[in-house]
């Protein structure tokens, strides 16, 4: 597939911001089941193989991700500090639970689960995130989890963004470019907007 105009300044950024341990760390917004916002920080997983569509790794059973499946547009706001930039990514969010349908699709949440570290797959034998915390709880020191069979609540999390809207705050004035995605996946208009 064709990469999207946005791409290559998100690269760039992604580059010029690389001795920055946290560059990876961006805000994802969802909507509850009440229409209030819900917001948090998550790690980006890079892209999935090929296409535009932003991979995060989530718990089945965290909250945002009943709010995905209830109602999938999603937001994703990510600053860059270095190069003092910022992208906003709005689309649909798609969660691949253990589930999913697509075997493509699954056999992506089987490397994501693969590429975590112990720690990061152990998250995934933790008790029920948000209830209230027991004392003694053995979930939280058992051992790390096979990288080869993800654990049934572990999802791989896409981003299919139909806007994507770029602000540079360097320069006088700032400069800012909004992406939008026609009909089809590969059909995208770039215009400069004012800031
Ligand atoms: C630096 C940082 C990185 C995080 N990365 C993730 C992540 O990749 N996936 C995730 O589900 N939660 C991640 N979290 C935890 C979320 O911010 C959040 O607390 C958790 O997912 C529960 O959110 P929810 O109740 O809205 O579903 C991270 C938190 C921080 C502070």
């Amino acid at each position: 597939m064709t990469l999207a105009p946005w791409q290559s300044p998100l690269a760039r950024a992604l580059h010029r911001n690389r001795s920055l341990a946290h560059v990876r760390h961006v805000q994802l917004a969802t909507v509850r089941q009440d229409g209030r916002p819900a917001n948090r920080t998550v790690v980006f997983r890079g892209f999935l193989d090929n296409t535009n569509s932003l991979k995060f790794a989530t718990d089945r059973r965290s909250e945002k991700a009943d709010q995905i499946a209830f109602q999938n547009w999603g937001e994703v706001c990510w600053y860059f500090p270095k190069t003092r930039e910022q992208f906003r990514f709005f689309g649909e969010l798609i969660l691949v639970d253990n589930e999913y349908p697509d075997p493509t699709l699954l056999k992506a949440r089987k490397a994501q689960w693969h590429d975590l570290s112990d720690p990061g797959r152990s998250q995934f034998t933790w008790s029920h995130p948000k209830k209230p915390r027991a004392a003694d709880d053995e979930s939280f020191h058992l051992p790390p989890p096979e990288p080869t069979e993800p654990l049934p609540h572990f999802c791989l999390v896409l981003l299919n963004a139909i806007e994507v809207d770029h602000l540079e705050l360097k320069g006088d004035p700032q400069n800012r470019y909004l992406y939008q995605r026609g009909a089809a996946e590969t059909e995208w208009t770039v215009q400069e907007v004012n800031p």
